[in-house]
């Protein structure tokens, strides 16, 4: 591998070589696992295109990693295990963070930016954990703190709802921002197949990590979710204000139910602005698999893709699609996050920041307004309806749909399948609805309870 910024470069054309002469922005580089790879290569390829895109040659100062024996293709002089004096070293101008974690890249970053260095991180734990402590050393040094590569990878999205949205109001968002586990449920959705047999297709093709509870579990899709609604509501969201469910209990069943009513099933990362009687704004961000309809743009999205719905005042419905990880698709937000610090580095300045001005309280998931849809198996005759419909009325939860399917067995007692979908109502009142049917005698089977968005008023 040439060194970056350092090959290439002579004798090229006039024009690029005379914007390319400013001071050399030295960047470091923190890890170099599949995405840091990504971005050494992209750096050396590119090394001519984004020197006359900065206005400034970028030169690497050098590479952190652990074992420096596992990275024969990076110049040997570039590799170093001491993280800390690279971030600090002479001539550094912007730190690229790539390890993932909260330590050491919490205290590597937090040197960085109070040294007045720019970084530029994908480390979405990071900052769904720590940014308020991130975003406000960056403050206090006057430093960009870029992370488009931490939601979505290649989608272009962050930037989006922090500088071209910004004079708009934006009231939702709602994303598929975990690849495995929008394989996994598209997967069960075109196969009919079980979670557990699904998840460990997903293994074997090489879409779910050997470990995969982050991404099963919602956990990384709830840290993303945390970092958009700090950036849509202007408002500090960490991972604790996040409701998360996972996809482990996602049926073949609630897959099949979905698909009756004309939906499918989709691990959604939701950042509401909810605004209540008395016209008080608070935030809710959550994440759990929903029933979506069809016909809704975010439904069509299939395999590993992400894909982010974003409403506002405004512009109205907007939708950004891509590939949200792997090492080539991350590193181009990457680079993209380098040559925008970059270039505020050689106008002498920098970016627009993320700002908590609104401060919005964060609505707690019991008062969060949802919709259900329920299955049950009852009792088949006269009075269960009105038994069950007692219930919805007792906490105040309006029924949308009802269906009943009729079945009958020379084994069992006459019985039917209901299934009941409701309008939105406060997400405890809906919980204890189904607490209450599971009790009731002619309630034989709650067999399948999951929120549905998308449509429902
Ligand atoms: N593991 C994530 C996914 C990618 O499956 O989408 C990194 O956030």
């Amino acid at each position: 591998m040439s060194r970056p910024g350092q090959g290439g470069s002579q004798g090229r054309a006039v024009g690029r070589e005379a914007c390319s002469q400013g001071r050399p922005i030295g960047v470091a580089l923190l890890g170099c696992g599949t995405v840091g790879r990504e971005v050494l290569r992209l750096l050396t390829e590119q090394a001519d295109e984004l020197a006359a895109r900065v206005g400034a040659p970028v030169r690497l100062l050098g590479v952190a990693v652990r074992r420096p024996r596992r990275h024969p293709d990076v110049p040997a002089d570039l590799l170093t295990t001491d993280a800390a004096e690279l971030v600090g070293r002479d001539g550094v101008d912007v730190v690229i963070e790539v390890i993932g974690g909260i330590e050491p890249a919490r205290s590597l970053l937090l040197d960085a930016l109070r040294g007045g260095r720019s970084v530029v991180t994908a480390n979405k734990a990071l900052l769904a954990e720590c940014g308020p402590e991130l975003y406000g050393a960056a403050d206090a040094a006057g430093a960009d703190l870029y992370f488009e590569a931490a939601v979505a990878g290649a989608i272009p999205l962050l930037r989006p709802l922090r500088e071209s949205l910004a004079g708009d109001r934006i009231t939702r968002v709602t994303g598929i921002v975990n690849g495995t586990t929008n394989f996994i449920l598209s997967a069960m959705d075109s196969s009919g197949a079980g979670y557990a047999e699904t998840l460990e297709e997903a293994s074997r093709l090489g879409y779910a990590e050997a470990d995969p509870t982050a991404d099963v579990d919602g956990y990384d899709a709830a840290a993303k979710a945390a970092i958009l609604a700090s950036l849509a509501f202007h408002t500090r969201v960490t991972n604790a204000d996040v409701y998360r469910e996972g996809i482990a209990e996602v049926s073949a069943g609630d897959v099949i139910a979905a698909r009756q009513l004309g939906r499918t099933v989709k691990l959604l990362a939701i950042c509401e602005r909810v605004t209540d009687g008395s016209g008080a704004e608070s935030v809710s961000a959550r994440v759990y698999p929903a029933m979506i309809p069809r016909s809704h743009p975010l439904a069509s999205v299939g395999g590993a893709f992400n894909a982010v719905f974003v409403e506002a005042d405004a512009a109205g419905a907007l939708m950004f699609y891509g590939q949200g990880a792997g090492g080539a698709p991350t590193a181009s937000a990457v680079l993209g996050d380098l040559v925008a610090v970059a270039r505020n580095r050689v106008a002498g300045g920098y970016g627009p920041r993320e700002s908590a001005y609104a401060d919005l309280p964060i609505r707690p998931m019991e008062d969060t307004p949802t919709s259900y849809h329920i299955s049950l198996e009852v009792a088949d005759r006269p009075g269960v309806l009105a038994q069950v419909a007692q219930i919805f009325a007792e906490h105040e939860v309006s029924i949308m749909v009802v269906r009943q399917t009729g079945r009958s067995s020379d084994d069992v007692p006459a019985g039917a399948n209901l299934v009941i979908v409701t309008h939105a109502a406060p997400d405890a009142a809906l919980r204890s609805t189904v607490d209450k049917l599971a009790g009731l005698d002619v309630v034989r089977d709650v067999v399948s309870v999951m929120r549905v968005e998308g449509d429902v008023t």
